[in-house]
């Protein structure tokens, strides 16, 4: 290439950074979001609420009819916020993902699961990239957000976006920036939760960085799009170990008869060099339980073994049957079989409040409490029906009838709205896995 091109293909990518530049600060970017779930609706919302237009992509046409008749299947956002949103004009929701090529920036929040093999699925992700690539044009920001392992946007997604014959950093610009949304957590709504981006360039770092200073408090960018892949990978990591830490000293606590919680309470008075982590009935959700997964399959691929991962798994997958046991053993205490026991469970979610039963661990307890011949119910205000093994089950209320009927109620998710004295006064034995009842003194109550 002959200086004067490189001068004149510099002066345009200037020239279309700028112009990108000039339309992110003045809000008249048009931003895409791919993918309207936990993750995509809410970053909609908060690009919308900071005065950009935004269309919301996604594949899932029941969403998207629900949203455009101001419906939200998200507990935390309002059906009247979706409604104002959609009549306003500043939020459209399609499945034209055609539509792609208008968004001068576009933001991909799809699931990545994982494979029943414990590999990545990125099918989701692929499939994303594809329709961006579809109609990928000069001067486009795209970022990932989808939990990912450190390389997806290197290796992945910068050569399908290559092969449209565009270069990335000169044409198009991409950064991966880590979702870390917390559903159900009205103190950290997405505009006040601190937002990590890494560019493929320095430039597309700029931008990106840029596009979500519009809407969230505080933008810290790091070297590479490796390092924030990575970074949301510990942050999971992390909890999933301390987590799996708290588990096994409740097992050894129950073990030797210790309140773990009355030990955590008081450790955490440590001012200094202590982090609370609570034992519960096992994890949950779309994140903590497989986002460690990815950097475990990573890492193995590149010959690196990492094995607190392993341990904070089988820990934490090991929960639920512990905590099944312990019913059993409860129950047998008191001379009960748990075959034809009516065994309660109060809620089913994977963590309070909210209506996400995504890898609850309470499906799997119902599993084993079924296989072990109990007779179960279940209440839950966020899931009014449940199918677990093909059977269909209805939420019952948490009434003193209703509890009074069972041998043993199972607290597995603490919903702030249950009444956990109404629960103690009725329920004949209460079996409470995330110290809901704390503060009850009451004989019938055991504690994980
Ligand atoms: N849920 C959380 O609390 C949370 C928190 C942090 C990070 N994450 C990460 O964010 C990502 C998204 O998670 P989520 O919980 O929002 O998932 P979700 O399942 O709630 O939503 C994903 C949406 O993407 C749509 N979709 C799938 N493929 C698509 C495609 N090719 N084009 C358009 N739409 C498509 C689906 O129909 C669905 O509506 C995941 O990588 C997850 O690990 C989730």
């Amino acid at each position: 290439m002959s200086t004067s091109n490189v001068a004149i293909g510099s002066a345009a990518v200037s020239g279309m950074w700028v112009e990108l530049d000039a339309k992110i600060r003045s809000h008249e970017a048009q931003v895409g979001v791919i993918g309207l779930g936990y993750v995509g609706l809410p970053l909609a919302l908060t690009f919308k609420n900071a005065g950009f237009t935004v269309a919301g992509f996604d594949v899932d046409t029941r969403r998207v009819s629900e949203l455009r008749s101001g419906h939200s299947y998200i507990t935390d956002i309002p059906d009247a916020e979706v409604g104002e949103a959609v009549a306003s004009g500043k939020l459209l929701a399609t499945d034209d993902l055609n539509r792609i090529a208008e968004m001068d920036a576009v933001i991909i929040c799809v699931p990545t699961p994982l494979r029943k093999t414990k590999d990545p699925d990125l099918s989701y992700v692929l499939s994303a990239v594809e329709a961006i690539a579809k109609g990928l044009r000069r001067g486009q920001l795209i970022v990932l957000e989808s939990t990912t392992y450190p390389g997806t946007t290197e290796e992945l997604v910068i050569p399908r976006l290559e092969e449209t014959g565009l270069r990335v950093g000169e044409d198009f610009f991409l950064a991966f920036s880590p979702e870390r949304v917390d559903p159900g957590n009205k103190k950290y709504p997405p505009s006040r939760i601190p937002k990590v981006v890494g560019g493929a360039t320095e430039r597309c770092a700029q931008l990106a960085a840029l596009l979500y200073a519009q809407c969230i408090e505080e933008v810290m960018t790091v070297s590479s799009t490796r390092v924030a892949e990575m970074v949301k990978l510990l942050e999971n990591t992390f909890r999933s170990v301390n987590i799996a830490l708290a588990n096994e000293i409740a097992l050894m606590c129950a073990h030797t008869g210790i309140d773990v919680w009355e030990v955590i309470k008081a450790a955490s008075t440590k001012p200094f060099g202590f982090m609370p982590f609570y034992p519960g009935p096992g994890l949950g959700g779309h994140c903590i339980p497989i986002d460690p997964i990815y950097l475990l399959w990573k890492a193995r691929a590149d010959g690196f073994p990492l094995r607190f991962i392993d341990l904070a798994d089988e820990i934490n997958s090991g929960m639920p049957r512990a905590v099944a046991i312990r019913a059993m053993q409860l129950l047998n205490l008191q001379g009960k079989a748990f075959k034809g026991a009516r065994v309660h469970i109060l809620g089913v979610t994977y963590k309070r409040d909210i209506s996400d039963i995504r890898e609850s661990p309470a499906l799997e307890i119902i599993k084993l409490c079924l296989a072990a011949g109990a007779e179960l119910f279940y209440s839950d205000p966020f899931v009014p029906v449940l199918s677990v093994e093909g059977r269909r089950f209805e939420s019952l209320p948490v009434s003193p009838e209703v509890l009074r009927q069972c041998d043993l109620a199972m607290i597995v998710t603490d919903h702030s709205s249950f009444d956990y004295r109404l629960i103690a006064d009725h329920a004949p034995l209460v079996f409470d896995t995330r110290n809901a009842s704390a503060g009850l003194r009451r004989p019938n109550i055991v504690r994980l």
